[in-house]
């Protein structure tokens, strides 16, 4: 009887140690027990903003990489500027750029009332994320979650994070090793632009290291982008991918193929043979890429994520918890 007990009392801890030890790691359904309907809830309110605009769907794609690659995966993005200090979404790479913000709010207000302190926002993003690539795209994967909010927020900090447009290959390659993302994910992530819109001020057709630029395409931007340079007050948008600007697909790789890439680092793809092959694959097999994005998009939802004790579960996405 007594050993019997003590069994009993090892096995608890046993498992409470097993429990313990999983929290400090990223897990399918982290939220399974403690707010089961976390990601239904994300997805309803991703689902009503991106059906109304798909533009929103590519905003949320673009925040969850922002996020992940300044100071890892914590919703630092999200922090609003305050009296004392300018926070990093206000950074030229994030600001007026980034979108969807609000419907990050209004998961997170929905979260709260459900199930209050219990969500991260850096989980929300990252679910978010996936929402919109399985309604863009109808690519599906499972988001490890576990993710607490960081605190801090600095606009210098996506200042050699945040790749550049005008960056060439070699800048791209060392930019994601520096976040344990091979060549082949940044390759592959960057097929997230066959979404979306790019600011004219992000790019420059008539520039010279534009010298093959599809000249159809080119006439379509002078036309739509201030002639000859952009300037701040006039800086208006173009479609990323012109043939399918809503559509979660394979094409960005055709386009570059036909040298149909908007921005530098876009086209920056096509100047080896090793990333070129990745090109033509990619452009050829639409479920390979599919895939592949799947995996990279979670390998860049786990980088440097706060986990376990560390960090906090915000109550409001844009503003550090006081207590
Ligand atoms: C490889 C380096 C990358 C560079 C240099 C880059 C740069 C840019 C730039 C300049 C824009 C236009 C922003 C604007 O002016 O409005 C943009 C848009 C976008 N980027 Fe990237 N990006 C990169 C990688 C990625 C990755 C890894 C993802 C996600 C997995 C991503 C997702 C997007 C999306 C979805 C848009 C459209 C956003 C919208 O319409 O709101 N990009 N990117
Ligand atoms: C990259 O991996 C190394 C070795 O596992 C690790 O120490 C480092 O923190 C990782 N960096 C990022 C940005 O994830
Ligand atoms: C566009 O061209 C202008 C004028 O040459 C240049 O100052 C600017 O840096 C270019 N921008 C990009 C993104 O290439």
């Amino acid at each position: 009887m007594k050993s019997s007990i003590t069994f009993s009392l090892l096995l608890i801890l046993a498992m409470s140690s097993t429990v313990c030890m999983a929290s400090d790691n990223l897990q399918v359904g982290f939220y399974r027990q403690t707010c089961p309907s976390a990601e239904r809830i994300v997805r309803n309110a991703v689902n009503r903003a991106v059906s109304q605009n798909p533009g929103l769907g590519a905003g949320l794609i673009r925040m969850h990489f922002h996020d992940c690659f300044v100071r890892g995966c914590d919703a630092s993005i999200l922090l609003d500027s305050t009296p004392g200090s300018q926070a990093e979404k206000d950074h030229p790479a994030n600001f007026p750029s980034i979108r969807g913000y609000e419907i990050i709010d209004e998961a997170k207000a929905e979260l709260e009332s459900q199930c209050p302190n219990t969500v991260s926002c850096a989980d929300i993003v990252a679910f978010a994320a996936r929402d919109s690539a399985s309604k863009l795209g109808g690519i599906n994967y499972a988001v490890q979650s576990g993710r607490k909010d960081g605190t801090i927020s600095n606009i210098n900090d996506p200042t050699g994070n945040i790749p550049r447009p005008i960056f060439n290959l070699q800048q791209l390659e060392e930019n994601f090793a520096r976040k344990n993302l091979s060549l082949e994910e940044m390759v592959v992530l960057s097929g997230a632009h066959s979404i979306g819109v790019t600011h004219c001020s992000a790019f420059n057709e008539t520039q010279p290291q534009y010298p093959s630029l599809d000249p159809t395409l080119a006439n379509v931007l002078r036309g739509r982008c201030p002639y000859p340079a952009v300037d701040v007050n006039n800086d208006p948008t173009v479609p990323l991918d012109f043939v399918t600007p809503n559509k979660l697909d394979n094409l960005y790789y055709k386009n570059l193929q036909h040298n149909r890439a908007l921005l530098t680092s876009d086209q920056a793809l096509m100047a080896t043979p090793a990333t070129v092959q990745m090109v033509r694959n990619f452009g050829s097999q639409g479920g390979v890429w599919a895939n592949k994005f799947a995996n990279a998009m979670v390998h860049m939802g786990s980088i440097e994520v706060l986990t376990g004790t560390q960090g906090q579960i915000r109550r409001n996405c844009r503003v550090v918890n006081s207590y």
